[in-house]
């Protein structure tokens, strides 16, 4: 059996720590999957007198130094210090492997320049869809990505549904782990516009802002709005969707939509995510599974560890640095007669 593949996580929140317990707890199948045995060797935070985990805890800094190591995985979240970290480990030759939606979406091109980067669990957490595009879909053409890329909203609106509040479904989600650390993030759709944007750029080949995307989040989605809507039969998503054509006109916005309640779509539930995909050689795919939560998002980095230990090459990071110099292309909104009529 090949020598162990030398692994440290920056970050012990929800995800880091669901990723250290499957590391070790897990390990005789993962080294199985792998080829070789997938060693933990330390875990940065910011604060480690006193805390407790599966392996050394220490500074970010003390584990970037560590002359070891085969790969670092980021689960920190945020743009800054993460992007120096991973521009650092890159540089120094490690792999890295990120569930950072908001670092890929703005940075992930320039980065990807710079080493093997790989991001499945940035988007739609355990779906696997970022090395499906980038790999499996590589030479079709894709005209349209479409789906339900925020667990937490969906969650928020399925439990408003059944008459909870606002106020308390976002609590539950928070309480689950599924909600950004500001989860303003999720319900202002500043989230699903990042992974939108990541989506974009893998099926269209095309520099993606995600600043550029029209965002509607669903603060104010009231329950008489959700009522109304039922009435009539519709179930209220948050819906992040985009197009292109053969011109190379890119459309995108998230916000919500009527979607009708006998679509795939609209049965959608809880922390789930769906995602469809038309592509003109395979058809019209649709993608679903858990979309937030400690264990789904663990379960695509391990993916990508696993991949990485094997030297698979990195497909979707591949893809990105191929974007870097590329200037950002426009992106005009859908607006509110797409394919479901906006919410409001
Ligand atoms: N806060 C995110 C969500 C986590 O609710 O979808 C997964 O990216």
């Amino acid at each position: 059996m090949r020598a162990p593949f030398r692994v440290a996580v920056i970050g012990l929140g929800n995800v880091g720590g669901a990723l250290a317990r499957r590391l070790v707890d897990d390990a005789d199948r993962i080294t199985m999957a792998a080829g070789r045995p997938i060693a933990l060797e330390g875990i940065a935070v910011a604060h480690p007198e006193g805390r407790r985990a599966p392996a050394p805890l220490l500074l970010a800094a003390q584990l970037l130094a560590q002359r070891q190591l085969d790969a670092i995985v980021e689960v920190m979240g945020g743009l800054e210090p993460a992007s120096t970290y991973i521009s650092t480990a890159l540089q120094a030759g490690r792999q890295v492997i990120t569930a950072n939606k908001q670092l890929v979406a703005a940075q992930g091109p320039p980065l990807a320049c710079l080493g093997p980067l790989r991001f499945e669990a940035s988007v739609a957490s355990a779906i696997p869809i970022i090395e499906t595009l980038a790999d499996t879909l590589a030479a079709d053409r894709i005209g349209s990505i479409m789906g339900i890329l925020n667990g937490t909203t969906n969650s928020i609106l399925a439990a408003m549904a059944g008459g909870a509040s606002y106020a308390d479904a976002l609590a539950d989600a928070r309480r689950r782990g599924l909600a950004e650390a500001d989860p303003s993030a999720d319900v202002d759709a500043h989230d699903p516009a990042a992974k939108l944007a990541i989506l974009a750029m893998l099926a269209f080949r095309r520099r993606i802002d995600p600043s550029q995307i029209v965002r509607v989040g669903i603060r104010d989605v009231g329950a008489d709005q959700i009522e109304n809507g039922r009435r009539r039969g519709f179930v209220i998503k948050l819906i992040a969707a985009a197009t292109t054509d053969d011109g190379g006109s890119i459309q995108a916005d998230v916000r919500p939509r009527l979607v009708p309640a006998d679509a795939p779509m609209a049965r959608v539930h809880g922390a789930m995510n769906a995602i469809a995909v038309d592509a003109e050689y395979a058809g019209s795919l649709l993608f679903e599974g858990p979309g937030a939560g400690p264990d789904a998002a663990a379960s695509a980095v391990l993916a990508d560890l696993i991949r990485a230990a094997k030297d698979v090459p990195a497909s979707a990071g591949s893809l990105l640095a191929t974007l870097a110099d590329a200037p950002p292309a426009t992106v005009f909104p859908l607006g509110p007669t797409a394919q479901y009529p906006a919410a409001s």
